[in-house]
């Protein structure tokens, strides 16, 4: 299936995946080796795992870790809600079925950390869209990190867009041995498993997001302050949540 019949099967999949995010994940997924392992680090209602499993090949093993407990749903929801948990469970459950994926994804609900037993062996794509925050963002890049083999890469949605990804990344990633920084579609951050980098262009290429980063949290800060609701007063387009 093409990227754009992949993109078509998720147009009503709520989510924060951006069509350009959503093509770099696709590639990703489209390059894992046959037989090859992919992890998913938070699912929502399924848009970043349909398109996961839309573009891998058949033999590929597809993990989906995500304990659809309410928590970290999306910006600014921190707190757990039992309505809203069995709400995301049900509908990432049904769209899984409409598009045609529910065989080929095993879902852990699970909270990541305490996941890793579940999922067997080296990982070959990781794509990590969980729990926003500096300690779990953190462990879920150096834990799951870990399990990436070399040559593989790992994903990080809301990269030098949220504080505490931001944070975990810089922590675990700006002077990595092992991953080295490749690109990113707006928030979402391409890093591949190199040991042979240079780790100072590889932190320099990293340190030069940092505008685009401070410029986000300048614009979260507004939107927060109610610039929204003041730009509307004055007729002119609100900008949206930076991801
Ligand atoms: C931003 S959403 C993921 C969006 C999804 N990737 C998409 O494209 O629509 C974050 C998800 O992370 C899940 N989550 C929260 N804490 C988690 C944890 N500790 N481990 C795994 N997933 C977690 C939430 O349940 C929520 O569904």
């Amino acid at each position: 299936m093409s990227f754009d019949e992949a993109w078509q099967a998720v147009t009503d999949v709520e989510g924060w995946m951006t069509e350009g995010q959503g093509r770099a994940l696709y590639q990703a997924g489209a390059a894992c080796p046959a037989e090859g392992r992919i992890v998913e680090i938070g699912s929502f209602r399924g848009r970043s795992t349909i398109v996961l499993g839309l573009s891998a090949a058949p033999g590929v093993e597809i993990v989906a870790v995500d304990p659809h407990a309410g928590n970290d749903r999306g910006p600014r929801e921190f707190d757990g809600f039992e309505q809203e948990a069995s709400d995301d469970h049900a509908r990432f459950t049904a769209n899984l079925v409409t598009a045609g994926v529910s065989d080929r994804v095993t879902h852990v609900r699970q909270f990541s950390d305490r996941a890793h037993k579940m999922v067997g062996g080296e990982i070959d794509l990781l794509y990590i869209d969980g729990a926003h925050r500096y300690r779990s963002a953190r462990a879920d890049i150096r834990d799951w990190g870990a399990r990436v083999r070399p040559g593989g890469r790992m994903l990080i949605h809301d990269s030098f867009s949220s504080i505490g990804v931001t944070l975990a990344i810089l922590r675990e990633l700006l002077l990595s041995k092992r991953f080295r920084y490749v690109a990113r579609s707006r928030s979402l951050a391409i890093y591949e498993v190199s040991p042979d980098h240079s780790r100072g262009s590889n932190a320099a290429r990293q340190l030069a997001q940092l505008p685009w980063f401070a410029k986000n949290v300048g614009l979260k800060v507004l939107l927060s302050l109610g610039l929204g609701k003041l730009l509307a007063k004055l007729g002119r387009p609100t900008p949206e949540w930076p991801y």
